[in-house]
């Protein structure tokens, strides 16, 4: 292992090592790690275990609304989406854990799974103590499987990332107390736990499947995002039975046009860029943090803005003189 790593460095491939053995960041959604190594595998894990807060939902500050905040509250029209999702998640990931032969990883994934669970607990709790109407979660009926695992974790990155911005832009105008908030902030902290751990375990467990060259690394991550957008618009389409909207996990950026009005895209990216830098940088530089999405809001923000295109447009199709 020392010479992989000697030999690491001096070709210069990779930028950081851990101990002995190495990985680096080269291209987005691409972990360029030397191997499977176990020094990697308890660097994503213990950081997962060791940052987890043992509260329980009812015992959290919850504060007195006012009648118009509840109100606020219920016009999100995402609660019941919300409630199934992470209970259906809890379920998946701590099934999937049972699957595990290796102890620390089986210890990780379990601890998500009772994260999950915890989020489902806490909304209950939320919708239950302000009296917010919600269907209760049916039983789970997801397959715990590496397959549900991976699509739930792509789903989760594209969901974190616009979820960090919705709390965001909510916090910058006081949509809710600041109590309430921080609850929120509980929860979004915990998500920002569960994607990096998810693209670190990913990284990883391609390696150890000898499934890490690099193109088909990018080609993975890439068909993973493809697969967890496919299933958000399909979410978001038109039901044919009735012409509903059907709400399924990918909720995020329905919740920021129902709660914020006027809000730009621009606005709505900005912010979650911002957010999703405030809730990832804290985490050890040598872990992997999703960078698809950022990578390609910052693409999108670098785009000239309507307005300078209609002007353009005018100018160019203006007769000379
Ligand atoms: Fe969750
Ligand atoms: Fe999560």
């Amino acid at each position: 292992m020392n010479d992989k790593c000697s030999k690491a460095r001096d070709e210069k491939r990779y930028e950081r090592c851990i101990g002995k053995e190495g990985f680096a960041r080269y291209a987005p959604g691409v972990c360029g790690m030397t191997d499977a190594s176990e020094a990697y595998k308890a660097l994503f894990c213990r950081t997962f275990i060791d940052t987890h807060r043992d509260f329980e939902p009812a015992d959290l500050p919850w504060p007195n609304l006012d009648a118009k905040t509840i109100d606020r509250l219920s016009s999100i029209p995402f609660w019941t989406v919300a409630l199934a999702s992470e209970s259906n998640a809890g379920y998946m990931v701590s099934a999937f854990a049972e699957t595990l032969g290796d102890p620390l990883l089986r210890e990780a994934m379990a601890l998500q799974g009772k994260e999950e669970t915890r989020h489902a607990r806490l909304l209950y709790e939320m919708l239950r103590r302000y009296g917010i109407p919600f269907e209760p979660p049916k039983a789970a009926q997801v397959k715990a499987s590496s397959r549900a695992f991976i699509d739930f974790g792509y789903e989760e990155c594209i969901d974190s990332f616009f979820g960090f911005g919705i709390f965001g832009l909510a916090r910058r105008i006081q949509l809710f107390v600041p109590e309430l908030t921080d609850i929120f902030e509980v929860v979004l902290l915990e998500e920002a736990r569960h994607v990096t751990f998810f693209v670190n375990w990913i990284a990883y467990d391609r390696r150890l499947r000898g499934r890490a060259w690099a193109p088909l690394e990018a080609a993975s991550t890439a068909l993973g995002y493809a697969r967890a957008l496919r299933r958000i618009v399909t979410t978001f389409a038109p039901s044919a039975r009735n012409g509903q909207k059907v709400r399924g996990t990918g909720f995020a950026a329905e919740g920021t046009f129902a709660v914020f009005d006027g809000v730009t895209w621009r606005t709505f990216l900005q912010a979650c860029l911002t957010e999703n830098e405030r809730y990832l940088r804290g985490f050890d530089p040598r872990l992997l943090t999703p960078r698809v999405l950022p990578v390609m809001a910052r693409m999108a923000l670098s785009l000239p803005s309507r307005p300078r295109f209609r002007r353009s447009a005018t100018r160019s199709a203006s007769p000379r003189a």
